[in-house]
């Protein structure tokens, strides 16, 4: 199991402060994504630092950070340089004791020394879809990885709807754009049951099927199988085939780049240009754990 004990501190400067000049940013070449080198998230950035970092950030849908040694207030700092933090409804029970912005994911509920909800996103979507102000980005911090036989299990992929937008034919691109999707949260087959006041939370809402980066004006494919129910103007069963073939569009390989998850690794998506999905390819006493913040973002456009 990797976890902080065997942390890789090298390449971590002895300087108090990020410097702008001293960051890289490394794109994964596989159609999303990039690593950021020469930060060391448990130090200060100035806006300079941090401009490079967001500028990343909005261009490649997803960045991460190697071998970080940070506390739960650090991540808190770093989120909130993007937005402010979303608590999430069940932080009573998945919160952090002391810093409920952090939402704990883990693989061992019964575990007292691995607390956190179990199974999260194991199906492609964009977070919090079906709300109507869905979050800006999500952060996971990497406490516990699990692996097998030396290998890491419980990767992240991640799929780049702006490339998936981009590659449409122009005929498709007519057709789709300015329409809406409606997003039912009750629809999505779930492990586990939703209560009354969850779903009451989450009424059915309508989003535009092409989004429009808020940042960049770059736009993307907002179409998921599980959540995305109807499209505005076009009737069953075609409705329903288009979103499939859409989603399906969404996770050409081309489009896609897999996260093998290192303990230190902090990583984050936007949830406009990427949907995502977790792997469940591990079991106690295999142990997962991350500490998420999430980002509050403007309604879709
Ligand atoms: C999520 O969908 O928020 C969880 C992703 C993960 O656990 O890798």
């Amino acid at each position: 199991m990797l976890t902080p004990a065997t942390l890789n501190t090298a390449g971590q400067s002895g300087r108090n402060r990020n410097d702008a000049a001293d960051i890289r940013v490394v794109p994964t070449g596989r159609g999303t994504g990039a690593e950021i080198v020469g930060v060391d998230l448990a130090k200060p950035l100035d806006d300079a630092a941090f401009a490079v970092i967001e500028a990343a950030f909005d261009l490649h849908g997803v960045i991460y950070f190697r071998r970080q040694q940070i506390e739960p207030a650090d991540q808190i700092r770093f989120s909130e340089r993007f937005g402010p933090i979303e608590v999430n409804f069940n932080s009573d029970k998945h919160g952090l004791e002391e810093h409920p912005e952090i939402f704990a994911i883990g693989n061992v509920q019964d575990d007292p020394r691995a607390p956190g909800l179990r199974g999260v996103g194991q199906t492609w979507h964009s977070d919090m879809c079906y709300a109507a102000h869905p979050p800006r980005a999500t952060m996971l911090y990497a406490i516990e990885v699990p692996e097998l036989h030396g290998l890491a299990t419980g990767d992240t992929s991640f799929a780049n709807a702006a490339l998936a937008y981009e590659a449409l034919p122009e005929p498709m691109r007519a057709r789709i754009d300015g329409r809406l999707a409606t997003f039912d949260f009750t629809r999505r087959k779930r492990s586990r049951p939703v209560s009354a006041e969850t779903v009451a939370r989450y009424p059915p809402v309508q989003h535009p099927v092409v989004r429009t980066h808020p940042q960049t004006g770059r736009k993307s494919l907002y179409v998921m199988g599980d959540d995305c129910v109807a499209i505005e103007g076009v009737d069953e069963p075609e409705a329903s085939q288009l979103i499939a073939a859409l989603a399906s569009h969404v996770l050409r390989p081309e489009f896609i780049y897999r996260h093998q998850w290192r303990a230190g690794d902090l990583l984050m998506w936007d949830n406009c240009t990427v949907q995502h999905k977790a792997l469940g390819d591990y079991a106690a006493p295999q142990r997962r754990l991350l500490h998420r913040a999430t980002i509050a973002g403007a309604p879709p456009a």
